[in-house]
């Protein structure tokens, strides 16, 4: 989408959009024509007057996240309309939230599809007189356009998208400046001892790969390391899903796919704040040598692993991840990862559950999302559910004993993998409910979401800002 800056509407030709809430209705100077049409302006209510060229859209002012939920519905009304061009009156607050409703909602997966409804709709005129308008416009539009390449990677198909797929789009990343990349394979995963992650991989015909982004901008003031669950497909192993269970496990990349775009969006963005991305990327899948419930494991740092169940295996893959990348120095450790059906279960397939032992750090990320439109709710550890994770043969059982809290669990066996130095400073983000959503909800379609992007990428920018 193309956007640009006016300063009004004196010599605009196409269509224009007007936000309206209930005060405003009663003040408008085209309230008989809306009431004849039945337009009342409530939340996610539109109407295209085509004969004025206007397009009204209800809203609330409450908060940014209205005004993404209105530009969207904007679009969906618009796009089947011939028209080319858009302009919105905007207050400089609700600049942002406009672009990113707009350039999210327009996302759609057309490559599979022999036809798509092609759109007419070109340019999207932002009025408004503020200062600092052009670079609001450039950072929204940043923002979601790395939320929808996340999107195009995920909504990929298995087939396509195997790990060396992964590998080849994060040395990609690398044409934008600062950012370099090493990708290791399983000789170099075998030497370094990650069992675990090399267990799960068995049985693929697809090697795994680990891969090693870093982007370093000129004066860091933080750093942070980003680890993502990067299956490409989870069938489940030998403790193979149920058929309806393994449709959509192509998004068991999310987690890797987010980081790739947080490294992405944060090098576009120039953040003062050096990034190190470790991702995963493997498949799970079933043959004759599968690993199998029953073995027992050796992670690169040592600690053995019971399986019981090879459907959890995300926290096999993150175990060697995370060892690996606490061989980075950092101020930060954020991993992301489709880890638990129990998430899902637990919050609603909208939110992401937010895991670790340093509350400040918990609320700055969740207040972070929050203002990105992306739900959190916060999972709390606790003494009695790690003790579920004892196992009789080795150090640790990569599942819970019990059929409850398997979300925190989950959490719980990553944290047995974070060194005691940096407790604080880890942060577990369990996406397995908003990555991937079978439904259009708000501004996201059906299909993938970009989930723990555009969390991630406000709070660097906070992050930025506090230090700065
Ligand atoms: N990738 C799944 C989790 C998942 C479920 C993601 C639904 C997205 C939607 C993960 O590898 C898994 O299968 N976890 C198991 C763990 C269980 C065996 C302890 C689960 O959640 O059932
Ligand atoms: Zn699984
Ligand atoms: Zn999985």
């Amino acid at each position: 989408m193309r956007f640009e800056l006016i300063s009004n509407l004196e010599n605009f030709k196409g269509v224009e959009l007007i936000f309206i809430d209930e005060d405003g209705f009663d003040k408008s100077t085209d309230k008989d024509e809306l009431v004849k049409v039945g337009f009342k302006a409530k939340e996610e209510s539109g109407v295209y007057l085509s004969h004025l060229n206007k397009l009204y859209v209800g809203v609330k002012f409450d908060d940014s996240e209205d005004l993404r939920i209105a530009a969207a519905k904007a679009y969906e009304i618009i796009k089947i309309a011939p028209c080319e061009e858009l302009a919105v009156e905007i207050l400089p607050e609700f600049i942002e939230a406009v672009v990113e409703g707009f350039e999210l909602s327009s996302y759609s997966l057309t490559k599979y599809k022999s036809k798509n409804e092609p759109v007419s709709l070109k340019t999207i005129y932002i009025v408004s007189s503020d200062e600092k308008a052009l670079k609001k416009i450039e950072k929204a539009k940043t923002i979601a356009c790395v939320t929808n390449y996340a999107k195009d990677i995920v909504n990929s198909i298995p087939n396509d998208y195997t790990p060396a797929k992964m590998a080849e789009d994060a040395k990609g990343l690398t044409k934008i400046s600062n950012i370099t990349c090493k990708v290791y394979d399983k000789e170099f995963m075998e030497k370094e001892g990650m069992g675990a992650l090399l267990a799960v991989s068995k049985a693929s015909i697809h090697e795994p790969y680990l891969i090693h982004l870093n982007y370093k901008p000129k004066n860091p003031i933080k750093k942070v390391v980003y680890i993502g669950k990067g299956l490409t497909y989870d069938s489940g192993g030998l403790s193979l899903k149920p058929s309806d269970y393994m449709v959509t496990m192509k998004a068991d990349k999310s987690g890797a796919v987010a980081a790739m775009a947080i490294i992405k969006g944060a090098a576009k963005l120039n953040l003062a704040v050096e990034i190190d991305v470790i991702l995963g990327a493997t498949e799970n899948m079933i043959g004759g040598d599968a690993y199998k419930p029953d073995d027992v494991l050796k992670s690169m740092s040592g600690t053995t692993i019971e399986v019981r169940n090879t459907d959890a295996e995300g926290r096999l893959v993150l175990a060697d991840c995370l060892t690996f990348a606490q061989k980075i120095e950092a101020d930060y450790y954020i991993d992301l990862a489709t880890l638990t059906g129990a998430c899902v279960v637990g919050v609603g397939e909208y939110t992401t559950g937010v895991m670790g032992h340093n509350d400040e750090l918990k609320n700055s990320i969740e207040s972070a999302a929050k203002k990105s439109g992306e739900l959190t709710n916060s999972l709390h550890f606790n003494r009695h559910l790690k003790k579920l994770l004892k196992s009789l043969i080795a150090d640790i059982s990569n599942i819970s004993s019990s059929r409850y809290g398997g979300a925190i669990t989950a959490g719980l066996f990553l944290d047995k993998f974070i060194e005691d130095k940096n407790k604080q400073k880890w942060i577990h983000l369990d996406i397995a409910g908003p990555a991937f959503v079978e439904k259009t909800w708000g501004y996201n379609g059906a299909g993938a979401s970009g989930a723990g992007v555009r969390m991630n990428l406000y709070w660097l920018q906070e992050l930025e800002n506090k230090e700065a």
